[in-house]
């Protein structure tokens, strides 16, 4: 007899594009295997009504369909949002819902600069029976599972070096026009570290290496771009970003770079992590999904990357046979079978990796504002890391 799962109903707030990716991964929840809960889409909002009609024509559970998030939030239908809008509306629309008694997946950056996050951490505060976690999905990867279980297993040895990033190569076209994404006032000052930064600081973040200081080299490479009649108007945010940081943790301390590209030639969505140790070296990359290379160190033996063919081995299995391939949807289902498992089970969800938790979102506030400090002074930027190194959940 199938079992029984607990179900949990969901609001989305910005059906655009991981609006819609969220919606996907909820249709297709038979693909994951023994999990004791699922999302059930119920209500979604869009202030744009175009944005609805997709979900309207494959999602016969939606109740409510509005333009006006508080309808969403007023409903006792709802229990959880999902909140994908601009970082300008995330301070507002993450504390109301909040504030309306609703659990929240929230996107990154979580708010839209340091004031914002550290407004939406204190509502936080106000309501502890509410769960709360930002997106993040590369990690669910199986060769980044892969590498965090060598982390977790100190396979390593000492860490000579880190580094991670986010490559992304669409905005090389000085054609493409402007969007949100590319003006301080709806983006952030923080540029493409907003955008793609929470990604690649998920992991390091999680083991604790919140840098002891930081230095940022910033670009801002096309300066202008067509506006909505075709006038070319002012691409105000960083393209790219490179931070050098020095983490000291426990007994290790090692460099790592962190680099968020908009314009990076020829990646079209690179998530990469690479960890060098002086046992273990591992590095993965989402260009190459299925391939994690990897070296053992022995001294006197030769010095040899191997690389190993991954399949399907996910966090939480799937029906999908170990040797296929996992992509980029797989790994937003991950993400909230990871959300979803740890809203309903606590601590005793069905495996250990979580999603981004506010604290650590907050942190990452804190590198990026030392990063455009760093890029305004030219100096290196103090961070305080004694009350950070916690990972605690809230
Ligand atoms: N996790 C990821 O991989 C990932 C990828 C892309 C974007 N994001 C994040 O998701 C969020 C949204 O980005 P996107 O790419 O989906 O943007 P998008 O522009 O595709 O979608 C945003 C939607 O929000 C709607 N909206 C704007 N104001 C609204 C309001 N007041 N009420 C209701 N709806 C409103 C817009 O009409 C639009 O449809 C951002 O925080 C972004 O950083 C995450």
């Amino acid at each position: 007899m199938a079992k029984i799962k607990r179900i949990v109903r969901f609001g989305i707030i910005g059906c655009g594009l991981m609006g819609r990716e969220f919606a996907s991964a909820a249709a297709r929840w038979c693909h994951l295997l023994d999990l004791d809960v699922q999302p059930r889409i119920v209500g979604i909002c869009d202030a744009n009504p175009a944005m609805m009609e997709w979900f309207q024509s494959n999602f016969e559970s939606i109740e409510i369909a509005t333009q006006d998030y508080h309808e969403l939030l007023a409903s006792s239908a709802i229990e959880a949002i999902y909140c994908a809008v601009p970082h300008n509306l995330h301070e507002q629309l993450y504390s109301d819902c909040l504030n309306a008694g609703k659990h929240l997946f929230g996107e990154k950056p979580f708010g839209i600069d340091m004031a914002a996050n550290t407004h939406i951490l204190s509502v936080i505060r106000e309501h502890p029976e509410l769960f709360v976690r930002c997106a993040s999905e590369f990690p669910f990867y199986p060769g980044a599972q892969q590498i965090l279980q060598a982390l977790h297993e100190e396979r390593f040895g000492t860490i000579i070096e880190v580094q991670a990033g986010f490559l992304h190569s669409s905005d090389l076209d000085p054609a493409k026009p402007i969007n949100w994404k590319r003006r301080i006032a709806t983006n952030g000052e923080y540029g493409c570290m907003g955008d793609l930064g929470m990604h690649v600081l998920h992991i390091p973040l999680r083991m604790g290496w919140m840098p002891r200081n930081v230095r940022a080299l910033l670009s801002n490479i096309v300066r202008e771009r067509p506006g909505p009649n075709g006038v070319l108007v002012p691409c105000e945010t960083w393209d790219n970003a490179t931070l050098f940081c020095e983490v000291q943790h426990a007994e290790q301390h090692f460099p790592m770079t962190l680099e968020t590209k908009r314009i990076a030639p020829g990646e079209s969505n690179t998530w990469y992590l690479r960890i060098i140790g002086t046992r273990y070296s591992a590095e993965f990359s989402t260009k190459y999904p299925r391939s994690l290379r990897f070296m053992h160190y022995v001294p006197g033996k030769a010095q040899t990357w191997q690389v190993q063919d991954l399949g399907y081995q996910a966090a939480y299995p799937a029906i999908t046979g170990a040797i296929f391939e996992f992509g980029f949807p797989d790994a937003v289902q991950q993400m909230w079978a990871a959300y979803c498992d740890e809203l309903v089970n606590r601590e005793r969800m069905q495996q250990a990796f979580y999603c981004v938790t506010p604290e650590e979102a907050a942190q990452s506030h804190r590198i990026f504002t030392a990063a455009l400090e760093s890029q305004r002074s030219g100096q290196v930027i103090a961070l305080e890391t004694e009350l950070e190194e916690s990972t605690t959940r809230s």
